[in-house]
C-alpha cells in the first residue's frame, strides 16, 4: 500500500464509513453494501492553515442585485425556485435515457442566447454525439463551450481559466480525482468530485448543474451524502414509453420543493407542458365506470387527473389489489374503510386502482377520488364526466378537509367542469362560483350518494 493511504470500507448506499468490512450497514441497516477503498490521509500541510480562515457579519456581506439567472424554461425556473441561484450546486437526478442531457443542453442553449458563458462537460459522450443532440433542439451560440473530459483536477483547471457562469457535468459518476484511487463511480470518488465541485461553486461563484445516474432502488447513484451536500436536488421521472416527463425538486435550499415541471419530449428535444390537466385528462373513457377526476395540488399549481379503479370478484382466497401511481397501502386503507363505514363487501373483491397517464401522486386530496372510482366499478355506475372530487378520507370515513380548496375548484372550472364535490368544511371559506355547484360532503356515504341512476 503507498504510504499515507488507509483502507477504508464505505457503504455503497449511505456513504457509511468503517474501518472494517461488515455484512450489515449500522447506518441504514442494508445488508452487503461494504466496498473496500482506498483513501489519501489527509496531513495536516494539506489543511488550509489555521490563520487563514476570517469571520464576517451579516452586514457585511454584499447581495447583488441579480441573484437568479432565468433559464428561460418556465417550468425548470419555478422548481428551481424562480430560476438559476448563482454559486448554487443543482443535482439532477433521474433514471437513464429520461432526458437529463437534452434538458441540460436546451439550458445551456437558453443561456448562450443570452450571451451567458457557459461549459458543458461531459464524461459520457463524445463531442460529436453532443453535436448531433444539439442539432435536434436548435440554434446555439459562441458563447457555449464543450468539454470531454472525466478528470477532476483537469476540469478544475479549465474552470479556472475559462471563468463560465454556468457549469454542467454529465454526469458526476464518469468524474474521477487522481487523489483517490477507487474507480470512478464509487464512493469516494463520487464524493471528492463533489466536493471539488462545491468548492469551485462557492469559491468562483459559478453555478454547477451536475447530472447524476439513479439506481434500480431510484437513488442517485453512489452515497446520500451526494444529496446532503448539494443546495438542490431535482428528480426527472416518467414512464418510458409516455411521452412526458415530470421533474421534480426534492431539496432545495433557495425555494420551496414540493414544485412540478411538466415537459413533453419531442424529436427536437423538451417542450413545456403548460397546462398538465388537460394533458392528462386526454382520452379519458366516456360514461365509463370505475372513472373519475381528481385534483392535486403540486406546490403551488393544482393538477387534474383521471383516478381509475377496476373491482372485480376474486376467485381466490386472497383477493389482489395493485395500485399504479398512487400508495398501495393507502388504497388498501381506503377498501377497508369502504368496507367497515359503508358496509360494501370489499374483502373478497380484486381491485386495481391506476391513476391515468403514469403520473405519480401522493396527495392525500385524491382520497375521495380512489374512493368514488372504487364505488364505481363496485356498482358498476358511472359518475357523470363533468364532476371532479378532492378530499382527504380519514379511518371513521369523514372526509377532511385539503388546502387550498379554491385554487382546485377555479381550475375544474377552467377546464369544463360543472360539479365539484369537495369536504363540506372547504365551503366555509368559498364562495360559490358560477358555473360550477359545489357539494360539500362531511363522510364517504354522503360522497357515494353521487354515484346512482
Ligand atoms: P438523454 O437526454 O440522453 O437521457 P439521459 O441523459 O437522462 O440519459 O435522453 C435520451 C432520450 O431522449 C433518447 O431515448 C432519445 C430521446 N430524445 C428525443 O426523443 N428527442 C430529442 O430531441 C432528444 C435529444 C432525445
Ligand atoms: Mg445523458
Amino acid at each position: 500500500m503507498a504510504k499515507g493511504k488507509t483502507t477504508v470500507f464505505f457503504c455503497q448506499e449511505c456513504g457509511y464509513e468503517s474501518a472494517k468490512w461488515m455484512g450489515q450497514c449500522p447506518g441504514c441497516h442494508a445488508w452487503n453494501t461494504f466496498v473496500e477503498e482506498k483513501v489519501e490521509k489527509i496531513t495536516p500541510a494539506k489543511r488550509k492553515a489555521a490563520g487563514e480562515a476570517e469571520v464576517t457579519t451579516l452586514a457585511r456581506i454584499e447581495t447583488k442585485e441579480e441573484l437568479r439567472i432565468t433559464t428561460k424554461i418556465d417550468e425548470l425556473d419555478r422548481v428551481l425556485g424562480g430560476g438559476i441561484v448563482k454559486g448554487s450546486l443543482v443535482l439532477v437526478g433521474g433514471d437513464p435515457g429520461i432526458g437529463k442531457s437534452t434538458l441540460l443542453l436546451q439550458v445551456c442553449r437558453n443561456l448562450s442566447v443570452q450571451e451567458r458563458k457557459v461549459l458543458y462537460i461531459s464524461g459520457e459522450e463524445s463531442l460529436r454525439q453532443i453535436k448531433i443532440r444539439a442539432e435536434r433542439i436548435g440554434e446555439f451560440t459562441e458563447s457555449l463551450s464543450l468539454l470531454c473530459e472525466t478528470n477532476l483536477d483537469v476540469i478544475h483547471e479549465v474552470i479556472k481559466k475559462e471563468r463560465p457562469e454556468v457549469v454542467v457535468i454529465d454526469s458526476i459518476q464518469t468524474m474521477y480525482s487522481e487523489a483517490v484511487s477507487s474507480a470512478p463511480g464509487s464512493v469516494s470518488q463520487v464524493r471528492e468530485a463533489t466536493a471539488t465541485f462545491m468548492q469551485i461553486a462557492k469559491g468562483m461563484d459559478i453555478t454547477i448543474f451536475i447530472v447524476g445516474h439513479v439506481t434500480k432502488e431510484g437513488v442517485v447513484a453512489g452515497p446520500r451524502v451526494l444529496e446532503h451536500m448539494v443546495d438542490t436536488v431535482l428528480y426527472f421521472e416518467g414512464e418510458r414509453h409516455a411521452s412526458y416527463r415530470i421533474l421534480r425538486g426534492v431539496k432545495n435550499r433557495f425555494g420551496s420543493t414540493n414544485e412540478m415541471g411538466v415537459f413533453e419530449m419531442r424529436e427536437d428535444g423538451l417542450h413545456e407542458v403548460e397546462n398538465p390537466s388537460e394533458y392528462m385528462l386526454s382520452g379519458r373513457p366516456e360514461d365509463a365506470s370505475g372513472s373519475v377526476v381528481a385534483c392535486s395540488m403540486e406546490g403551488t399549481r393544482p393538477i387534474l387527473i383521471e383516478v381509475q379503479a377496476l373491482v372485480c370478484h376474486s376467485n381466490f382466497g386472497i383477493p389482489r389489489r395493485t395500485a399504479a401511481g398512487t400508495d398501495f397501502n393507502r388504497v388498501n386503507l381506503l377498501m377497508a374503510v369502504l368496507e367497515k363505514r359503508v358496509g360494501l363487501k370489499m374483502s373478497d373483491c380484486d381491485a386495481y386502482i391506476n391513476i391515468a397517464g403514469g403520473i405519480r401522486m401522493n396527495e392525500p386530496a385524491i382520497d375521495l377520488g380512489i374512493v368514488l372510482a372504487l364505488v364505481s366499478s363496485y356498482k358498476e355506475i358511472a359518475i357523470d364526466d363533468k364532476t371532479i372530487c378532492f378530499g382527504e378520507v380519514g379511518l371513521s370515513g369523514e372526509v377532511r378537509a385539503v388546502s387550498m380548496a379554491r385554487q382546485r375548484v377555479a381550475e375544474a372550472k377552467k377546464l369544463g367542469f360543472n360539479r365539484c364535490i369537495l369536504p363540506k368544511v372547504s365551503l366555509q371559506d368559498m364562495k360559490q362560483i358560477d358555473g360550477i355547484k359545489l357539494e360539500g360532503v362531511e363522510n364517504v356515504q354522503d360522497a357515494i350518494r353521487f354515484i346512482s341512476t
